[in-house]
């Protein structure tokens, strides 16, 4: 399977630091798959994301993007370039901080789209319906700072779909969540991985660990591990896991409901 994601010698020094954060790190991200990046705190973990992401340029090594439209190498983009790949191709869902407070729930999401030069009003409608979608129908018109951080990842994972992104990367998306509240908007993840998109996620909560696809371990900004589910659960437990993304507890959302709006030939 062609990767949708191939990093190479992926190095970052910061200046004025004695060692790299991200020491010549090689890894692969299958489309559809779901990689979990644990590690001690400093272990690199938000810098390998950014820089795959493209909101970090790396000092050496390469990142390459299998684009709707052919390879694309993120590392050789300037930072218009790089801005204009994260607001096309890829979607985001940070601890916090990627959505503003100062717009309703719709806007945060409709945004997204204005961005890519739809209209207001189809923009709105259609983040209106993976707002409700993923559970917070009756919410659209509430300002961020009157939802929950559940509610608020909620939105952010609306909007990282709503472009059509294929490939979303997270970062503790459940860090300043508890458990319950952390557990439903994996499953809201993992439900859009359960419909081909490829999520890359950072986290130190090893029940995210549990549920991804594959794990990949960080020290001192080296690849450590690098383990598939399949290996880790021996068996049974993966296919547990697997089956559990289907179902989103505690909510009105059904994953084969939150395929709808997404339509792959709309890119
Ligand atoms: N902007 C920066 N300038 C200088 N050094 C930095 C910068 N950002 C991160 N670092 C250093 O790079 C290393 C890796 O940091 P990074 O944020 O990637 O770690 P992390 O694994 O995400 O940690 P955490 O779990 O605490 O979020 C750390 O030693 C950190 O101090
Ligand atoms: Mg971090």
């Amino acid at each position: 399977m062609t990767p949708i994601l191939t990093a190479r010698g992926l190095t970052v020094q910061y200046p004025g630091s004695a060692t790299p954060a991200l020491d010549a790190v090689d890894i692969d991200v299958l489309p559809g798959e779901s990689v979990a990046i644990m590690g001690a705190s400093g272990s690199g973990k938000t810098t390998l994301l950014h820089t795959l992401a493209g909101i970090l340029r790396p000092t050496a090594g390469t990142v390459t993007l299998a684009a709707a439209s052919g390879p694309v190498a993120v590392h050789a983009l300037d930072d218009a370039g790089r801005a204009r790949l994260r607001r096309e191709e890829l979607g985001f869902v940070f601890q916090q901080g990627l959505l503003l407070d100062e717009l309703t729930a719709l806007e945060n999401v409709a945004v997204a789209r204005m961005l890519a030069g739809v209209p207001r009003h189809q923009a709105e409608g259609e983040a209106a319906q993976w707002l409700a979608h993923l559970g917070l129908q009756g919410m659209e018109h509430r300002r961020l700072g009157q939802l929950s951080g559940g509610q608020a990842q909620r939105v952010a994972i609306a909007r990282a779909q709503v472009t059509g992104a294929r490939l979303i990367f997270a970062d503790e998306p459940t860090g300043a969540l508890d458990s319950t509240t952390g557990a439903e908007v994996l499953d809201l993840l993992l439900a859009a991985v359960a419909q081909g998109r490829t999520l890359v996620v950072v986290t130190h909560d090893p029940g995210v660990a549990a549920r991804a696809d594959r794990v990949v371990t960080l020290r001192d900004g080296r690849v450590v591990a690098d383990e598939r589910r399949a290996a880790r659960a021996g068996g049974s437990g993966g296919g547990e896991a697997v089956h559990r993304v289907a179902t989103v507890r505690g909510g009105q959302v059904e994953h084969t409901t939150v395929a709808a709006p997404y339509d792959e030939a709309r890119r």
